[in-house]
């Protein structure tokens, strides 16, 4: 490929560019896109639930970040004034990233947040949100309204018409949402967010499945992590030694959000797809990662050897490809009889690739196989900063 130099930032020759060079300024961020910004280009973020198991990992990412730059960490009433560092109970693998055990943990207010913090010299910031569904159901709207992109994992608002329920590999074209969002509720900022843990893996094992040979039916039955239940989470007396047949309002979530991850967009409406979806949820005695047994009908059912060469081919679209979160392979297919399995395959890529194995016929339905996901990097965290990359890339923040 053709080497191009830059004789300076990005930043100052794209603005240059657009105006003279349109193509010019294409290349420079295709070429780019993953690179780091300077500082002074840096989007300042905010997170909110930073102490938790699931804002714990967005710290570990942010920190680094090459795009963003960690601004604020607000938690509860609890942990409010504090300092990071002798508050937070630290339970993901690794240390906490130095630069944060000093900062003092603010309340959840926008307005606060913004002055006590040093500012953003962007339009937008963005809020990411690792706060139970019943607090952010108050608390986000708050940072919407105050001009904040908010990129949630919560549920409190997956499910309303004008919140985009986003998987850039998925649907990145469900982004057309927040412009209605906006001006019907009159936000200057907007809330994104990303799905439930285990719908992750399901959704994205389905879509190039989908899109090839159109998905009807779905059995899914899971094994999902300790760690997706947060922290202090299970009690232990419960889990050891033990299976959980039963996650309150989990098979009700992997239903619908995956009908809603299939769906597209229709006149500006999100429109889920006809799928049927019969989840059957299971807690048990793992750390972290989910795996997903699932059975799938489809409209022309497939080989099993077409099913495997479309989930090994599919990248997502290319703008989704260069962000800097965005694995090689968002989907790896494993052909050992034995994988995936939830401590060799949880990692993959970073944590941010699905593994799919066990590919087969299926009696009841057309094809059987299994899946494993990453619940706090590629179900949460890391799933939620792929996002709002995204929403830098499409010109919404920044
Ligand atoms: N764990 C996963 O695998 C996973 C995956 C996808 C989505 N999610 C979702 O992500 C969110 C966070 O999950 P998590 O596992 O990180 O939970 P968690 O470990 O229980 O952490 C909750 C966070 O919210 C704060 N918080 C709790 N109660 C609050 C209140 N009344 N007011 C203000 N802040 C409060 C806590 O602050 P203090 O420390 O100050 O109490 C803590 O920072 C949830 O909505 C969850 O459903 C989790």
């Amino acid at each position: 490929m053709e080497e191009v130099h830059y004789p300076c930032g990005l930043w100052q020759l794209e603005a240059a560019c657009r105006v003279s060079a349109p193509k010019v300024a294409k290349r420079l961020r295709a070429g780019l896109a993953r690179g780091q910004r300077p500082m002074e280009a840096k989007i300042p973020v905010v997170i909110l639930g930073a102490t938790g198991a699931v804002g714990q990992r967005f710290l570990q990412l942010l920190a680094d970040h090459p795009w963003f730059m960690i601004k604020g960490l607000a938690a509860s009433e609890r942990s409010s004034g504090r300092r990071y560092a002798e508050v937070c109970r630290w339970v993901i693998p690794g240390d906490p990233p130095t630069s944060v055990g000093e900062m003092v943990i603010q309340p959840l207010d926008p307005t606060q947040l913004k002055t006590t913090v040093p500012g953003p010299t962007s339009s937008t910031t963005i809020a990411f949100s690792a706060l139970p569904a019943s607090v952010a159901r108050d608390v986000e709207p708050l940072f919407a309204q105050a001009g904040y992109a908010v990129c949630s994992n919560a549920s409190a608002f997956r499910y309303d018409s004008d919140v985009p329920l986003l998987i850039p590999e998925v649907n990145a074209d469900h982004l057309a949402l927040i412009e209605r969002q906006r001006t019907k509720r009159n936000w200057q900022g907007f809330i994104t967010t990303n799905p439930n843990c285990t719908v992750t893996g399901i959704a994205m094992a389905l879509k190039p499945l989908d899109t090839a040979f159109g998905v009807r039916r779905v059995s899914a039955t899971s094994m999902q992590a300790v760690s997706g239940a947060g922290y202090p989470g299970v009690a232990s007396l419960d889990i050891l030694n033990n299976v959980l047949p039963y996650i309150p309002g989990e098979e009700e979530k992997i239903e619908q959000e995956t009908r809603l991850l299939l769906g597209s967009i229709v006149d500006g409406k999100r429109i889920e797809a006809d799928i049927a979806v019969s989840a059957q949820a299971n807690r048990v005695p793992v750390l972290d990662g989910h795996t997903i047994c699932l059975s799938v009908g489809f409209e022309k059912p497939p080989s099993v050897d077409e099913a495997i060469a479309v989930l090994a081919g599919f990248r997502g679209p290319k703008e989704v490809q260069v962000l800097p979160s965005a694995p090689e392979h968002p989907i790896l297919v494993r052909h050992q009889p034995d994988r995936p399995q939830p401590r060799r395959d949880r990692d993959a890529e970073g944590g941010m690739a699905v593994t799919v194995g066990r590919i087969r016929p299926c009696a009841l339905l057309d094809l059987r196989m299994v899946v494993v996901v990453h619940n706090t990097l590629r179900g949460a965290a890391n799933g939620s900063v792929l996002n709002a990359e995204l929403l830098v890339a499409q010109g919404h923040v920044g």
